[in-house]
């Protein structure tokens, strides 16, 4: 249970994200990648309740797993409410209460979520108006994720996926997430990639991407259009995820004979998002997959990023 009076606080929500399609390039000397990624934000989002405080104190709670998230500066919030008050020359601390609906570790952006709700919340708290490109510059020093997470809707990200161009998509789409017990670790997927293309191998070569969002992913998005938007999809992570999970490609093939357009492993993985015609469509592939006895969730997206709820 919350030890604080949620009616002291700024209370943010940000949601998660899906790679709709994730071109990853060449390694560069910062240990980052060059990207072509088209983000979706869907309806699983994270709440986070800022309390002023003298110190910098977090608790965090949620409908996931959270026993892994860490609760000193290796979390991603406080760091991100550190380095806020550090640029704004603030002298106060904060409380932060974080209700957790994105997977931990699970290729949805989570935590880059919940560092972008801090940076908003802290903002009205501390009122250092930072204004949106003080706390995209923030965001992007945090978390290659984090300015999406500000963002939210549909965007092209190049760079390190910091870059952002709005993407047009209309209506909605409906996705089907299948969550896994066990996290993956971002930077050792990356790491996998780079390791099977040094080796060649034909797992990697096949799926790998041109670091160029095709032209045919951002008409179906323009258009609404499930059904074109399936065949695009990409993931160049994904050969390296199924390699370190090889039970996805299982739970990949169960949800497409099930009635999904198409399945794709989301970011780094283990998360799997499922494209599907519509809600109800959706509803039947949530209901096949949960007859098995996996955790499947029907989100939609696209929806909006980082917004101050009271
Ligand atoms: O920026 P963030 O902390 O979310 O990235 C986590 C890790 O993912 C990085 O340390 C890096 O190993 C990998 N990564 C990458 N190239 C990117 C984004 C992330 O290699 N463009």
């Amino acid at each position: 249970m919350s030890t604080i009076r949620h009616t002291d606080a700024v209370h943010v929500r940000a949601p998660g994200k899906i790679n709709v399609y994730l071109g990853v390039g060449p390694r560069h000397d910062d240990g980052y990648h060059a990207l072509a990624t088209v983000f979706q934000a869907v309806s699983l989002y994270e709440d986070v309740y800022a309390t002023p405080a003298d110190g910098f104190s977090l608790e965090v709670a949620g409908s996931v797993d959270v026993s892994d998230v860490p609760l000193d500066d290796r979390n991603l919030a406080l760091r991100a409410a550190k380095l806020l008050a550090r640029t704004a020359g603030i002298d106060e601390g904060v409380h932060l209460d974080i209700r957790k609906g994105v997977p931990v570790a699970g290729g949805m952006g989570g935590g880059s979520a919940d560092a972008a709700a801090t940076l908003v919340a802290c903002d009205a708290l501390w009122g250092t108006g930072l204004g949106p490109r003080g706390l995209h510059e923030l965001a992007a020093r945090l978390g290659a994720d984090v300015p999406f997470a500000l963002h939210g809707g549909t965007a092209v990200g190049t760079g390190r996926g910091d870059e952002l161009t709005p993407a047009l998509a209309r209506g909605r789409f409906d996705w089907v997430l299948v969550l896994s017990e066990q996290g993956l670790s971002t930077p050792e997927i990356y790491a996998r990639l780079d390791e099977l293309r040094t080796h060649g191998d034909a797992l990697a070569d096949d799926a790998t991407s041109l670091l160029e969002v095709p032209v045919a992913l951002l008409q179906a998005l323009r258009a609404g259009d499930a059904a074109e938007l399936a065949p695009v999809m990409l993931n160049d992570l994904e050969a390296a995820a199924v390699l370190d999970r090889p039970d996805l490609e299982a739970t990949l093939a169960h949800g497409v004979r099930r009635g999904a357009l198409t399945g794709i492993v989301s970011g780094s993985g283990p998360t799997i998002a499922f494209l599907c015609a519509g809600p109800e469509a959706a509803r039947t592939v949530q209901e096949e997959l949960r007859a098995t006895g996996r955790e499947a969730l029907h989100v939609h997206g696209p929806v909006p990023g980082a917004q101050i709820l009271s």
